[in-house]
């Protein structure tokens, strides 16, 4: 049976979260393979909101596996915190139902304390980071200083490890930033105890992904951030640390790439982005506010106001065209009613030279001008809908124009934050993937 990558196709934020939620149902496995906490997927079922930063999105579905892949930088006080969070609200969160790679690497109370002084340090060239720890957690995992959740099991190991990470960390901290060093010995005993508390839902999920292939279970992916704030295919410098699109799962789940047959993007009818970075089609001054609240574009993570943008179909068409994604889901077309007209980015001008594709050569897209077309809005309350049929026409205009600009069809619409509130426009994948899982009830329609 082959997998689904379900990855965001713009700069993080794009409803992740609640579609991945949505598909779990159809699916055995979901699981993470690349960020960590800087992540912020929202899932809203009732009216009630849960926010996963480590745990996949999957987890509110009962017995359904969540697996957390050696791709993951696990911050354990958050991913405990998590666990008891989901629990406190009735959630079974046990061993059999979230799994955590014993080969994933562990974020410590000094990456999260470099993180914020190295930003500090670039001053007005800072990245804008979540203050997560995640570039330092994987800058250690890359130098291979790093620690392994496996290793917290070993307490002797811990020990060592941990106390030579924290001595070259301490130096840096003190030297460089002028500020008091973190105690060695108090974290020694803290990230031992927090690693026993881990212990009962540690293994080689890898070899379990491998064998749920074999068993023939539908395994879903489940991407963090967004392809242009992948590492090596976003806007560098300014993206995270990690491989976010389907590219990243192979090595950060542990399984071979033959087994993703399927990737299908997520955006937003228009665009955001939280932190610096080039950002061709942000608006600014009272569009972008009128935007920001419409949509209410606040970080899940770190609550920081969200840029805003157009929608930009040089930049999605780059992403699905880098995953592979036959089609792509739009989320928030809600967010657009009442908002006038829409402009939509078609293409980019550098210093004379136009593009219809992505420059990724350039060594900055800082300076791109851009070319946009005007479609008309509309003003009616779309939240409710759930065919295409209750589409205001200039909302289906919309979408469709949108969909020819990208190149690739759009197989469901996402109108408001609640778990069901989806327009399914087509088979989600040719081979009627999703639909084999459960008959042929739409998406959505099988709770
Ligand atoms: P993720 O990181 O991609 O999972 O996205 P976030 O959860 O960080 O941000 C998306 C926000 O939009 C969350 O508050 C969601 O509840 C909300 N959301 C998701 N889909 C829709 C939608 O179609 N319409 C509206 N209005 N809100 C949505
Ligand atoms: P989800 O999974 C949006 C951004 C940060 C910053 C840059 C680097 O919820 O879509 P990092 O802490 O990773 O070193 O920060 O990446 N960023 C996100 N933006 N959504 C996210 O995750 C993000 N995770 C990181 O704002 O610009
Ligand atoms: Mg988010």
């Amino acid at each position: 049976m082959p997998s689904l990558s379900v990855f965001g196709a713009q700069w993080g934020d794009e409803g992740k979260g609640k579609i991945i939620d949505l598909l779990s149902d159809r699916v055995d496995v979901v699981v993470r393979y690349q960020g960590g906490a800087n992540a912020g997927h929202t899932v809203v079922v009732d009216g009630e909101k849960w926010v996963l930063h480590l745990i996949p999105s999957g987890i509110l579905h009962p017995g359904k596996v969540n697996v957390i892949g050696a791709g993951v930088a696990i911050d354990p006080v958050t991913l405990l915190g998590e666990i008891d969070g989901l629990r406190e609200r009735g959630v079974d969160v046990n061993p059999a139902r979230l799994r955590i790679a014993a080969n994933a690497h562990v974020i410590f109370e000094q990456h999260k304390r470099i993180d914020g002084l190295n930003e500090r340090w670039k001053g007005s060239g800072r990245i804008g980071t979540t203050g997560r720890g995640i570039g330092p957690a994987y800058g250690d995992k890359a130098a291979r200083t790093g620690l392994r959740i496996a290793d917290l099991l070993d307490p002797e190991r811990c020990g060592g490890r941990l106390r030579a990470n924290l001595a070259e960390k301490n130096a840096l901290i003190a030297r460089v930033h002028e500020e008091p060093p973190l105690p060695t010995d108090e974290l020694v005993e803290r990230y031992a105890a927090l690693g026993e508390r881990l212990r009962p839902f540690v293994g080689d999920t890898g070899a379990e992904l491998r064998a749920a292939e074999r068993a023939d279970k539908r395994i879903l992916f489940e991407g963090a951030q967004g392809i242009m704030l992948d590492i090596d295919h976003g806007t560098y410098p300014y993206v995270t640390s990690s491989n976010t699109g389907p590219g990243g799962i192979p090595s950060g789940a542990g399984v071979p790439p033959r087994m993703i047959g399927h990737a299908v993007g997520i955006a937003k009818a228009y665009c955001t982005r939280v932190g610096e970075g080039p950002f061709p089609s942000e608006l600014d001054g009272e569009a972008a506010k009128r935007l920001r609240d419409a949509g209410h574009e606040y970080g899940t993570t770190t609550g920081r106001p969200r840029r805003a943008g157009n929608f930009d179909a040089v930049q999605v068409r780059y992403g699905l065209e880098l995953a592979g994604a036959a089609s792509w889901i739009m989320t928030k077309l809600d967010v657009l009613s009442g908002l006038g007209d829409i402009d939509v980015v078609t293409g980019y001008r550098v210093n004379g030279e136009r593009f219809e594709d992505y420059p990724a050569h350039l060594s900055t897209i800082d300076e791109v001008e851009t070319e946009v077309e005007t479609l008309s809005g509309w003003t009616e309350d779309i939240s409710g809908a759930r065919s295409l049929e209750e589409l205001p026409d200039t909302a289906r205009a919309y979408v469709e124009r949108v969909e020819e600009i990208v190149g690739v069809p759009i197989c469901m619409l996402s109108v408001s934050a609640e778990r069901d509130a989806v327009i399914q426009r087509s088979s989600i994948f040719e081979d009627g993937w999703i639909e084999e899982a459960a008959g042929d009830a739409p998406v959505g329609a099988a709770r």
